[in-house]
């Protein structure tokens, strides 16, 4: 496997993306101490000061269709859960679809893009977590670090080595079964919003609901108000 590490890059996506057009492997990964334009999902920014977290993407070919991309999403954030477990000892949960959280606040974002290299799929699954930030700006008082919640700091490295690892092994299983089966026991588990009351934020409109249930496909499935069940792709919207 080829990596790339940057003392100082604008965004681990934003060099995946170029380097799988230059023609990187599936696996290839891009790894920076300190991301100057680091970007989350909704085009929001990801702050990644030097040293403090993991800041990485890595290159995914998958022979699936567009539609099964956010699967891969899932399949991501739940291989990184079990890794942060595993090495911190911490109890993280799944804030749908991808968001690990500890305490309620967020230590882990997954932004994943997609790219067509000559005729072929390309995804980039970027990664951030803040591993050993002593703060956080006042207007991220949603976030913390593992650092801050186990009170100890934490080898990112340990951390990085047992996600690939975990990815890997899972992405081999999800693509013989061709499903997230053998998965979804195991996210909703973890994942905090089963059971809960959410507000949906799709476009324009805002709905408050109630979590029923979350479907093999890991889709919400989500009661209104008025008794009527949708399904919500993960993907689509933000909880
Ligand atoms: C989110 O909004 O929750 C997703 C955050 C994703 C951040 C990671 S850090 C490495 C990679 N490079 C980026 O610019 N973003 C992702």
């Amino acid at each position: 496997k080829e990596i790339e590490f940057y003392e100082e890059i604008d965004s681990t996506n934003i060099r995946a993306k170029n380097w799988s057009k230059e023609g990187a492997i599936e696996g290839s990964l891009v790894i920076a101490e300190k991301q100057n334009a680091g970007r989350g999902r909704m085009g929001k920014q990801w702050d990644s000061p030097k040293g403090e977290g993991i800041w990485m993407s890595f290159i995914v070919k998958p022979v699936m269709s567009i539609e099964k991309i956010p699967q891969l999403t899932i399949l991501a954030g739940l291989s990184m859960c079990y890794s942060i477990r595993q090495v911190t000892g911490l109890d993280i949960y799944i804030k749908w679809p991808n968001d690990l959280v500890v305490n309620n606040k967020k230590v882990c974002g997954i932004l994943c893009e997609m790219v067509k290299v000559k005729d072929e799929l390309v995804v980039v699954v970027g990664i951030g977590v803040n591993v050993n930030s002593k703060k956080f700006p006042d207007d991220l008082s949603h976030a913390t670090s593992l650092y801050l919640e186990g009170k100890k700091l934490f080898s990112r490295e340990s951390i990085i080595k047992s996600f690939l690892r975990r990815f890997e092994e899972n992405y081999k299983i999800y693509i013989e079964t061709g499903s997230l089966m053998n998965f979804i026991g195991d996210y909703k588990n973890y994942c905090i919003n089963l059971n809960k009351q959410v507000k949906i934020i799709e476009g324009q409109q805002e709905f408050i609901g109630f979590v029923r249930d979350i479907d093999q496909e890991a889709r919400l499935i989500v009661e209104k108000e008025d008794g009527s069940l949708i399904s919500i792709l993960s993907g689509d919207v933000s909880v």
